[in-house]
């Protein structure tokens, strides 16, 4: 490890100057939109590159915070990341010099977690902060940790840092996950590439943005091998080389888009889109009665018909892909306060997101929360603007589309949980002819 670099970090928690959302609600939204490449898809990225000293060229980035973030955190490590114009992204790992992840970066961005495969694989060693410092619980990472192990690493836990190292290289093995995890087998995959041996992984995600990965890492000379829907094989490489690669669209983002169209009974084309990658939610729409069409790299959504009543009550359970994503439980509840009846909502994957629900409850949804994981809500509600405050990303993209579809104006609190996932959201949203815009934040 070496020794003397200062303790310089340029994103040390200097809390941004809070921001709000302020929204005129029910105007329908209407044109075209592009849809922008996935956030977590460009995060996993731009960790692999440092699975190589050669250069890595990134295009379709998402232009968000977490990238930004990200960026800061390789830039720290030695790393030189260029970013020659929007949305294009170069990474060049060849002099990485300080494998240490602190926890001002961990507790900002979960997602820095994803270099300890990468770090650990290529250099031997790397001391990484638990994400949340000592508050084990709720988004725990033990899976990665059991997964490096499974590669032969030793990894102590101190103080809230893990310190992994891996003595000669890692080898290759079996790794089994009692349950299916996204990130723990994308970093399973990275520390593999460069382990001695055969690798298989089991259960492994089926998420597009990890076959996304796949598709980047082979680019770059690794073997990587999805042999089953569920299983991915991994034969280790002495060495991988540059690549480049343009990151596949945003599957959260789309899902965001057309169920504002849905609420605000408007017309959209959204570019750029992957329909194969929202089936789940497609099939959704087609059950609550609004016409989705999918193109190629474009999907259709006309809403302008509706009337108050036309939708139909349909329940929820958010589980791993293929099914609806945990992420889009969010804006599919924002639809589901217009369709008429009981709808219940099982949120599977994780159990700290439901309790947005009461923030909705604020724009006028009828609402029973159940426990940390059912809910019931009851169509369809006549929204109407409030005030209310953004506790994280996806629930925070949320409280826009209720906002969108109110009467009145809205005040949304915590502006910066959004922009650290969707790019520039709100322009977005102006082209398509809402009235929504970002200013200072005086209240709470
Ligand atoms: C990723 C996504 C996130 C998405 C989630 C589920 C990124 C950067 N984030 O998160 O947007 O909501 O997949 O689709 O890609 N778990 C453990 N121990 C672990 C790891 C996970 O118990 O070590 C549990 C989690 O608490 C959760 C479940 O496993 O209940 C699934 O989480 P996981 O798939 O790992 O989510 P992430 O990869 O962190």
């Amino acid at each position: 490890m070496a020794d003397a670099r200062p303790f310089h970090w340029e994103y040390v928690p200097e809390a941004p100057p809070p921001e709000a959302f302020r929204i005129e609600g029910g105007r329908p939204l209407r044109g075209t939109v592009t849809v922008s490449g996935a956030k977590n898809a460009a995060l996993k990225l731009l960790a692999a590159a440092c699975l190589t000293g050669e250069r890595c060229r990134f295009e379709n980035v998402p232009e968000i915070e977490d990238v930004r973030v990200m960026c800061e955190v390789l830039g720290d490590l030695g790393v030189v990341v260029e970013h020659p114009e929007p949305g294009v992204y170069e990474v060049a790992a060849g002099d990485v010099d300080w494998l240490f992840i602190p926890l001002e970066a961990a507790a900002k961005m979960r997602a820095s977690f994803i270099l300890l495969g990468p770090l650990l694989a290529r250099f031997g060693r790397v001391i990484i902060s638990n994400p949340g410092g000592d508050r084990i619980g709720r988004r725990p990472v033990n899976l990665h940790v059991d997964a490096m192990r499974a590669l032969g690493a030793e990894i102590e836990y101190r103080n809230g840092y893990y310190y992994a190292q891996a003595p000669g290289r890692l080898r290759g093995g079996e790794v089994t996950f009692p349950q299916v995890t996204v990130m723990g087998t994308e970093n399973a995959m990275l520390a593999a590439t460069l382990a001695d041996g055969h690798t298989v992984i089991r259960p492994a995600a089926q998420e597009p943005e990890v076959d996304d990965l796949i598709a980047f890492l082979c680019e770059m000379g690794a073997e990587v091998v999805r042999t089953a829907p569920d299983t991915i094989e991994v034969e280790g490489r002495k060495r991988l080389r540059g690549a480049r690669h343009s990151v596949l669209p945003d599957r959260i983002e789309t899902g965001t888009f057309l169920v504002a169209a849905a609420v605000t009974g408007g017309k959209l084309t959204l570019e750029n889109a992957a329909c194969e990658h929202v089936t789940a939610l497609v099939d959704l729409f087609a059950k609550v009665g609004v016409p989705v069409e999918c193109g190629a790299r474009a999907i259709h959504i006309d809403a302008t018909g509706l009337r108050p009543g036309d939708l139909r009550a349909c329940d929820i359970e958010t589980s791993p892909y293929p099914g609806l994503a945990t992420d889009l439980q969010p804006p599919t509840c924002v639809l589901l306060t217009q369709a008429t009846g009981t709808s219940r909502v099982n949120e599977a994957v994780f159990e700290d997101r439901i309790e947005w629900l009461s923030e909705l409850r604020k724009l006028g949804a009828s609402i029973d929360i159940e426990d940390a994981h059912h809910a019931s809500i009851h169509g369809p509600a006549r929204l109407h603007g409030a005030e209310a405050t953004i506790g994280d990303l996806r629930a925070g993209a949320s409280l826009i589309l209720a906002a969108l579809a109110a009467d009145g104006s809205s005040l949304i609190h915590g502006a910066h949980h959004v922009q650290r996932g969707y790019e520039n959201i709100d322009r977005k949203f102006q082209q398509l002819g809402a009235s929504i815009v970002r200013s200072a934040d005086t209240a709470p």
